[in-house]
């Protein structure tokens, strides 16, 4: 079939796919155990429903401006105020459909053909086709001391004439990890210097442990004119447990963002005005829900990183924030699609495979779930894994058979 370059390039949405994968399963009523997932299980907070709903009633849901309405606008610079102290206006806020829009229209906005941008590894599965979309050239940056924090020196060295933009994404999906607040300084002042795009991807800023504070960007950064190539991405979908909603957000200079607009305007018009009430709602509601959501999944990361502890064979970096711990299980296969396979194959537990997220033999496993599903799916793991373990486990009143050594 004569499709375009672009679309046989870009591949589907593994964690969508894996998503459709554990749905299936499920409906045949197998028990399957979801260490997959990128979204927290928590309700929406009530005034997001009752900002929409209130909309929904009155049975006019009409189109927005490209760029949001301005309600939401003036939550996002109220937000912008309180979690960045900085002041901006209405132009420079976009709001978009979830943060993977306001990326993705940025990127669009900024990169022409050929041109790169820089991200360090492991990275969010969506930035490589993003820059393929583009038709630009996503270049991942591995650590080299084999940590997932990122030095400057090493984002430095493969930075040449084609980068046009770095995407940070801090605390990093899948790692966890959250970079310090010497890296961040680095990274905006190398930017300022080099003048190149600075994304700053904060969609996890606030589900961060151990007593950490979110980390500001725009203290390190000089260049707080209309000239600033510094843009923050945010949203409600993770914080406020709203992904189904699909409201995010950027914050950029005034051209930037009327690029981005204009751009927004012809793929598919200003996100829908319901979900931009709710988000209005959310933002500007009762925010106890925020650390409510914070202390469950701190709580949910001691006891998995208890468990994986206790998994003779498996690497485990303490994650600083997010809902997900990326564990090296190379010690039991190198090709972590293959394990990831084995696991749903075997055990029905599903598990992100480390390469799509740029790290070969790592498995992605998510701890938004409840305390049940991350002991037990771990504990199958260990079952299908270890070849000590007893020939037969019960699941429920179903009896899986150990047939590989
Ligand atoms: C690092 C990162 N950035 C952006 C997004 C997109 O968020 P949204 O649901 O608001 O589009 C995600 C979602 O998984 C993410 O993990």
């Amino acid at each position: 079939m004569s499709l375009s370059q672009i679309a046989k390039t870009i591949s589907a949405s593994p964690t969508l796919k894996l998503n459709e994968k554990a749905a299936i399963l499920r409906e045949k009523g197998d028990p399957v155990i979801h260490l997959g997932g990128g979204e927290p299980k928590s309700k929406a907070p009530m005034d997001a429903i009752i900002s929409a709903v209130s909309n929904l009633n009155s049975a006019e849901v009409r189109y927005t401006p490209a760029e949001g309405i301005p309600a939401l606008k003036k939550s996002i610079i109220r937000y912008t105020e309180e979690f960045y102290d900085r002041k901006v206006a209405p132009e420079n806020v976009i709001a978009s459909g979830g943060a993977k829009q306001a990326i993705m229209v940025a990127l669009q906005a900024i990169l022409n053909q050929q041109e790169e941008v820089i991200y360090p590894a492991p990275y969010w599965v969506s930035y490589p086709e993003m820059a393929k979309l583009c038709g630009a050239i996503g270049v991942p940056v591995l650590p080299e001391d084999g940590s997932f924090y990122p030095r400057i020196q090493d984002i430095e060295q493969r930075v040449g004439s084609y980068t046009k933009a770095i995407i940070i994404n801090s605390p990093n999906n899948p790692s966890g990890a959250m970079y310090s607040e010497e890296f961040i300084s680095d990274i905006v002042s190398f930017c300022e210097k080099k003048d190149i795009w600075l994304i700053m991807d904060d969609i996890y800023h606030r589900l961060i442990f151990d007593g950490r504070k979110p980390i500001n960007c725009y203290k390190y950064a000089k260049n707080l004119t209309e000239t600033s190539k510094l843009i923050v991405v945010n949203g409600v979908s993770k914080q406020y447990a709203m992904t189904g909603f699909r409201i995010g957000w950027a914050v950029g200079n005034k051209k930037v963002i009327e690029a981005m607009a204009n751009i927004q305007g012809h793929q598919t018009s200003g996100p829908s005005v319901v979900l931009q009430k709710a988000a209005v709602g959310a933002l500007n509601g009762i925010q106890s829900g925020v650390e409510s959501l914070r202390l469950t999944l701190e709580n949910n990361r001691n006891v998995m990183i208890d468990y994986l502890n206790s998994f003779e064979g498996v690497r485990v970096t303490k994650p600083d924030g997010t809902f997900y711990c990326f564990a090296d299980f190379s010690n039991y296969n190198k090709s972590s699609n293959k394990l990831s396979e084995f696991l749903i194959d075997k055990v029905m537990v599903l598990t992100v495979p480390g390469a799509e997220f740029g790290m070969e033999g790592y498995l992605r496993l998510s701890y938004c779930g409840t305390i049940k599903e991350i002991t037990e799916g771990i504990e199958r793991m260990k079952w299908a894994l270890d070849p000590n373990s007893p020939n037969e486990l019960y699941i429920g009143d179903r009896k899986l058979v150990r047939d590989w050594s």
